[in-house]
């Protein structure tokens, strides 16, 4: 396994595996690896012949109250975990080689797919993802790359960008991994204390109660939801959100039809650390 940081280096490299008939599949991660991040470098395996993985905490998507300094940083076990796990080249670049210290002249905007979820409520949020993940593409010029549908907005933002943009990258999105309890693994789970670690669950097992009342047939699940939020905050939960999107548009939708695909998903904090998750329901 090949550790790099320049993009001239990583771009040589790369150049070669192709010119060797390799297909490369890339894993973009802000680190701190945990079994949800090594089942996407599995997926990568199965996908192509090489796998990439990025490990770069991007300040871009920290908001200014957010935890950009104490997000936690553990490379050296980090390398460890790639390298069991088979993978070819390991990019970990620095702030000045991934933005430099100029002026920049450009952004990228996302129109309405940020508006609800995460977008709605973390301003830049998406703005910060597509710029990142826009410049890895074209520094790594991968055939797939692999998201989990853990962060299923961000997917759904760089499938459209990655289609929008001509990127030539088809987007893979691996299933959520878990803890024996339910709980979505989470870099961001290192913050809970023992008794909030505990609680932690009880996201996914509000999600997972709606779900079964949507398959049973409840088609208008606003009180259902509200009630849900209600139970939540007596266990200690501060809610953001909990709603049924549209897959299609990440709009809230307050009446489901049958032949839709709809993201049941929540964020919810408990002290400063933010929890999320969703159920996909195709109905
Ligand atoms: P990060 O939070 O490190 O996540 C990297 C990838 O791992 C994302 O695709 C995320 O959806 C996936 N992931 C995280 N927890 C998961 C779980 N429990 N099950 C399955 N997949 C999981 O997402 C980012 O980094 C950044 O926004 C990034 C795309 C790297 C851009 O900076």
């Amino acid at each position: 396994m090949k550790q790099i940081s320049s993009i001239a280096e990583l771009r040589k490299k790369i150049t070669n595996l192709k010119r060797q008939g390799n297909t490369i599949a890339f894993v973009p991660t802000m680190g701190a690896l945990h079994e949800g991040h090594l089942s996407l470098m599995r997926l990568a395996q199965e996908k192509a012949d090489k796998v990439v993985v990025s490990i770069y905490v991007n300040p871009e998507q920290f908001g200014p109250n957010e935890d950009f300094d104490s997000y936690p940083r553990q490379m050296e076990d980090d390398l460890k975990a790639c390298e069991a796990e088979g993978v070819s080249i390991v990019f970990n670049p620095d702030d000045e080689i991934m933005y430099g210290s100029g002026k920049k002249y450009f952004k990228i905007k996302v129109d309405t797919l940020n508006e609800h979820m995460d977008g709605g409520s973390r301003p830049g949020f998406f703005e910060g993802i597509t710029l990142v993940v826009n410049k890895l593409f074209n520094i790594v010029e991968p055939d797939f790359a692999i998201f989990g549908q853990k962060d299923i907005q961000q997917f759904q933002i760089l499938s459209r960008m990655a289609k929008e943009f001509n990127h030539g990258v088809e987007l893979v999105m691996a299933p959520i991994a878990r803890a024996n309890d339910g709980l979505a693994l989470s870099s961001r789970n290192a913050y809970l204390s023992d008794q909030q670690r505990k609680i932690a669950p009880g996201l996914y097992r509000a999600l997972k109660y709606v779900e079964k009342q949507i398959r049973d047939g409840v088609m208008e699940p606003k009180l259902l939801l509200n009630h849900q939020q209600d139970e939540l905050e007596a266990k200690g939960f501060k809610n953001d959100y909990l709603n049924v999107f549209s897959m299609e548009t990440m709009q809230p939708v307050e009446e489901l039809e049958s032949g839709n695909t709809y993201i049941l998903a929540g964020a919810a904090y408990l002290g400063k650390t933010r929890l999320i998750d969703n159920i996909i329901i195709d109905l």
